[in-house]
């Protein structure tokens, strides 16, 4: 094997994709995924590489500083692709704590044990952190966060990302750990959990449940294609500058109301209703505490420094999730069943 990398998080919807990228691309290389499986965590996304040689699993908490120690014992990684994290604002606003512990400790711990193991010979060794977008906080009608825009985060979840980044380059500028990080824009795709806003819309006009929209609908988002996304990652990791950020998205901005407009006139489609029938499942409901108006991502430095560029329009991305959606509905029953009916009724009851 040329390479043994670690992933965390590569049962999450995003990890996942990366985990099946890497396992099918690069038989050369010992893909470990690392996952706690959390109630966002489920190894039915990794169904389709299980079984390839080159792919191994293990459950862990990377908040559990010597599990980590025995995992770098067992494995000599070459690389580490750190995605695993709490991830959901939402979730983030009810219990912060979680964030902190997986987001910052859990980074820290990652950063540490690589600096150990790793010893100061950091010859062909990578640490890639996976970061978000929300680190730059919200912007008003016009302007783009690049990756000199300054750190403004707003709720808990940014926060506790935009403190991992920090780590991430303080061990790089002291240590001279050798780092990478990319600042990505809102995904969408297939094995989303569906707490997320197209996930949950997908499901609930399924069942002809109200869609909740947050205050006016007018907070605007820059939607990626999950795959997309991977392919960043695969490109940043392996041709990323060491210490460089490279923003990532698809300068593809929508209203929350027009994509679930959009969204509705698919599923119309899809599901033989008649015209305008899914839209009249629209609800408007309290707003998100603290909510980021407008994302934005400038991804200039990625496209011309690196040659990556979005693969997908967002309407053909967004009929291909609701196929996904509407052919999988055995995972969709499989994750929403237990713990996501709690979260769901605290959520979105009296709202
Ligand atoms: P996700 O919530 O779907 O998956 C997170 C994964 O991490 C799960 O498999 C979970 O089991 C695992 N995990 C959580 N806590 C853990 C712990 N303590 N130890 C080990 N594993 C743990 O998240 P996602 O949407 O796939 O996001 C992945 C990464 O990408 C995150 O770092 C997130 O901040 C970042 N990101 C996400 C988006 C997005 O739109 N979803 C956009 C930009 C950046
Ligand atoms: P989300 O998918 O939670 O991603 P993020 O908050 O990280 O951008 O939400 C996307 C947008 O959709 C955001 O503006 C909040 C909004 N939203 C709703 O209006 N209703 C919902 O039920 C959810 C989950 C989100």
């Amino acid at each position: 094997m040329d390479k043994t990398i670690l992933i965390t998080g590569g049962a999450g919807f995003i990890g996942s994709h990366v985990v099946k990228l890497f396992v099918k691309k690069y038989s050369n290389y010992k893909i470990v995924n690392l996952d706690a499986l959390t109630y966002a965590g489920n190894l039915e996304n990794l169904t389709d590489i299980k079984d390839y040689k080159n792919y191994f699993f293990e459950k862990g908490d990377i908040t559990d500083f010597n599990f980590l120690k025995n995992l770098f014992k067992k494995y000599n990684f070459d690389g580490i692709i750190h995605l695993a994290a709490e991830s959901h604002v939402d979730r983030s606003i009810l219990n912060p704590l979680e964030f902190i512990n997986t987001n910052i400790i859990g980074t820290f711990n990652l950063l540490n044990i690589a600096k150990e193991t790793w010893k100061n010979n950091f010859n062909g060794k990578r640490f890639y952190h996976i970061s978000t977008d929300e680190v730059y906080g919200s912007l008003g009608e016009s302007g783009f966060f690049t990756e000199t825009t300054a750190y403004d985060p707003k709720s808990p979840y940014s926060a506790s990302k935009a403190s991992s980044d920090h780590l991430v380059r303080a061990y790089n500028n002291t240590y001279n750990l050798p780092v990478v990080i990319s600042n990505c824009s809102n995904n969408y795709g297939s094995h989303q959990f569906p707490e997320k806003l197209i996930p949950l819309a997908i499901n609930n006009i399924k069942n002809n449940k109200p869609i909740p929209i947050y205050g006016k609908g007018d907070n605007i988002r820059d939607w990626l294609f999950v795959e997309d996304h991977a392919v960043a990652i695969d490109t940043i990791f392996h041709n990323g500058k060491n210490g460089d950020t490279y923003n990532i998205g698809g300068n593809n901005e929508w209203t929350n109301i027009d994509l679930i407009r959009s969204l509705c006139k698919i599923m119309d489609k899809k599901l033989n209703r008649k015209k305008g029938e899914s839209e009249k499942l629209i609800t408007f409901v309290k707003d998100r505490a603290g909510h980021d108006k407008r994302y934005a991502i400038d991804s200039s430095k990625l496209q011309n420094e690196l040659n990556w560029k979005p693969s997908l329009q967002f309407e053909e991305g967004l009929e291909k999730t609701v196929e996904w959606y509407l052919a999988n509905q055995k995972w969709v029953d499989n994750v929403i069943s237990g713990e996501y009916q709690k979260y769901y009724d605290k959520q979105y009851k009296n709202r």
